[in-house]
């Protein structure tokens, strides 16, 4: 047992749709999230520059007291999640394994697409997951930079035209594949799963945030890290840019909204 606070981390507000089943899982557990908005958005930065941004917020959880990090974003897990252990020397957790796992148990034809950044789409990262699980599946992906922006403005209805836009456009990119089930790669898009429901129709979607607190915990299980509480837990948010838009956004997004939010330098 143990109980220091656990550590999340995100570009902006896409990590909290981990956090928000992390609290139905694990409501004892304190947790410290951290979303680098100064930086957002991850997904058209380079290798080098995630590199960098992951391993500086590895480093201020772990210097915050974090007993273990979730890396609540797809587009660190699969560029460079090694760095996240090295930086914080503390046990870590991506976001790939449980949503990969979670879609090869859905699908019924074979055929599953990932929806995420541009850079998570170029590092092949879902796919080598997928196809390590099960090699005869088809994988069809796809990168785009649109959703992201919008689900940190808090824009998610499908009836917002840019939402309708933006959600029938990475449809249209998956239109022949004939896949029956989407993960959607970036933590942020489970934000805007009701419209993503109505443009992928009759597609099952599976929330990378969801998958990725489920494996979390199950690391924390496995390292007797779990905190004895059974209730009252915190989260306590630090941002390195704007406080107010991330605070109206987590609003919307967090159930119960956060106990404490704390500007940081970037
Ligand atoms: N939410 C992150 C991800 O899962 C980052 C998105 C971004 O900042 O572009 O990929």
């Amino acid at each position: 047992m143990d109980s220091r606070p656990i550590g999340v981390f995100d570009s902006g507000v896409g990590g909290l749709s981990a956090v928000r089943v992390l609290r139905a899982l694990l409501p004892g557990e304190d947790i410290l999230y951290f979303g680098d908005t100064a930086n957002v958005p991850y997904g058209g930065k380079s290798g080098e520059e995630l590199r960098s941004l992951a391993s500086a917020s590895s480093r201020l959880l772990a210097g915050k007291g974090a007993k273990a990090l979730l890396v609540a974003c797809g587009t660190v897990s699969s560029n460079c999640l090694e760095v996240v252990g090295r930086a914080s020397g503390l046990p870590c957790c991506g976001v790939l394994r449980g949503a990969a796992l979670r879609a090869c148990n859905t699908t019924r034809n074979g055929r599953v697409g990932v929806l995420s950044t541009e850079a998570t789409a170029r590092s092949g990262a879902f796919e080598r997951e997928i196809r390590a699980l099960r090699p005869e599946l088809a994988v069809f992906s796809f990168g785009t930079s649109r959703l992201v922006p919008l689900a940190e403005a808090g824009r998610t209805e499908y009836s917002d035209s840019l939402v309708r836009e933006a959600v029938e456009d990475a449809a249209a990119r998956f239109s022949g594949s004939g896949i029956d089930t989407l993960i959607l790669g970036c933590t942020h898009f489970p934000l805007l799963a009701p419209a993503l429901a109505r443009a992928f129709e009759g597609v099952r979607l599976i929330d990378s945030g969801e998958t990725g607190a489920g494996e979390f915990m199950g690391l924390l299980r496995a390292r007797g890290l779990l905190s004895a509480k059974k209730r009252g837990g915190r989260v306590t948010a630090f941002v390195s840019g704007g406080i107010e838009s991330f605070e109206r956004s987590a609003g919307l997004f967090l159930p119960g909204g956060l106990d404490d939010i704390r500007a940081v330098d970037a």
